[in-house]
């Protein structure tokens, strides 16, 4: 049964110890909730995969503290020291070339591996604890909507793992930027999260190559498994919309950007006044408080597509996708 654990001294080191011994934590992170392990760990690697159900074929992000513990997993390069520099902590994933100390279960027997320091201070706090990297994925069953709250983590993984850290509400909401810099010469977005394209780009003095998704959508030879067209999706049935909302009876909710929209029970929002930072925090709490009424469907209006705007539109079309 999943307890909620407050971030007191005590129980952070209750869990430095418990991940010491290759056991698993859900823990908060600036963006979502992650499932934590000992990367360096094959049988709390083992667990997470079990516990997320996840595909073997899917490999995990690795949470480092330091540049130091950059080193021990991967091949750093000049390209990843500056976006370091510019966006560490925070919420930027970079696709680097492996290091032999990270084994072919974190990282699906590809050749590269996937890091990020989180920026959450409580998650630091614990990670400041734990003298090895730590492995976590979103604390999601495999496809569902990502966790931004400890309460998330219980409703959705109760019986299958023990601890939840609680970091309080994630401020950013939506999972980070990914940036594959497999091939230096190609620097490459594999999904779209706050930190957007132009930002890396300016940083860079490069273009970033932005893969055909629609190559995702039928399947095939997917760049990153986590382009997969289904995904952070609830269990009701998702429908978006622009400009005019659709005509629909009291059974469907109706996601407005902005909540000078609403003039129903049915009708929510995702922010005061449409600004995008308050709509990608709210988007998973709100997907997942209506998946628990007993809405036929949900109709979303869609953000315009600029700044954060983007990775709200994609984590829309994902969730509607069936
Ligand atoms: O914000 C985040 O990134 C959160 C927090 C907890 O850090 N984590 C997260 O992890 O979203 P996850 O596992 O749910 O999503 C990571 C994505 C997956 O879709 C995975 O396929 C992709 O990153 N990935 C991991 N390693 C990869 C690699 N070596 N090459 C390409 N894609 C990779
Ligand atoms: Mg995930």
């Amino acid at each position: 049964m999943a307890q909620i654990l407050q971030p007191t001294p005590e129980n952070l080191d209750r869990l430095t110890t418990a991940l010491a011994d290759g056991e698993i934590a859900a823990v908060p992170t600036e963006t979502v909730y992650g499932l934590a392990g000992n990367a360096l760990d094959p049988q709390a690697i083992a667990r997470i995969y079990e516990a997320k159900g996840r595909p073997a074929r899917n490999p995990l992000i690795v949470h480092i503290e330091d540049l130091g513990q950059l080193e021990q997993i991967a091949q750093p390069s000049e390209l990843a020291n500056r976006l370091a520099d510019a966006f560490w902590p925070g919420p930027l994933t970079l696709i680097l070339p492996k290091r032999p100390s990270v084994s072919d279960s974190v990282t699906a027997s590809l050749d590269t591996v996937a890091v990020r320091m989180p920026a959450h201070p409580i998650y630091r706090q614990l990670a400041e604890r734990c003298p090895f990297p730590i492995a976590a994925p979103s604390a999601n069953p495999f496809g569902y909507v990502s966790p931004t709250k400890a309460e998330h983590v219980k409703e959705q993984m109760e019986d299958k793992i023990d601890w939840i850290l609680d970091g309080g509400p994630c401020e950013r909401g939506i999972e980070s930027t990914i940036l594959s810099l497999a091939d230096p010469q190609q620097p490459t977005l594999l999904r779209h999260g706050s930190i957007s394209s132009e930002q890396l780009e300016d940083v860079l003095g490069l273009k970033i190559h932005t893969p055909d998704t629609r190559a995702a959508d039928k399947g095939q030879n997917l760049p990153s498994p986590g382009l997969m067209k289904r995904h952070y999706s609830p269990n009701t049935p998702v429908n978006l919309f622009e400009g005019q909302a659709p005509e629909s009876s009291s059974s469907s909710a109706i996601v407005f950007i902005n909540s000078a929209s609403c003039s129903k029970p049915n009708h929510f929002a995702l922010s005061e006044d449409g600004e995008l930072e308050e709509v990608a925090r709210k988007l998973y709490d709100l997907l997942q408080e209506l998946d628990h009424q007993s809405f036929e469907g949900i109709y979303m209006e869609l953000p315009k597509d600029i700044g954060t705007g983007t990775a709200i539109r994609d984590r829309m079309h994902r969730a509607a996708a069936r």
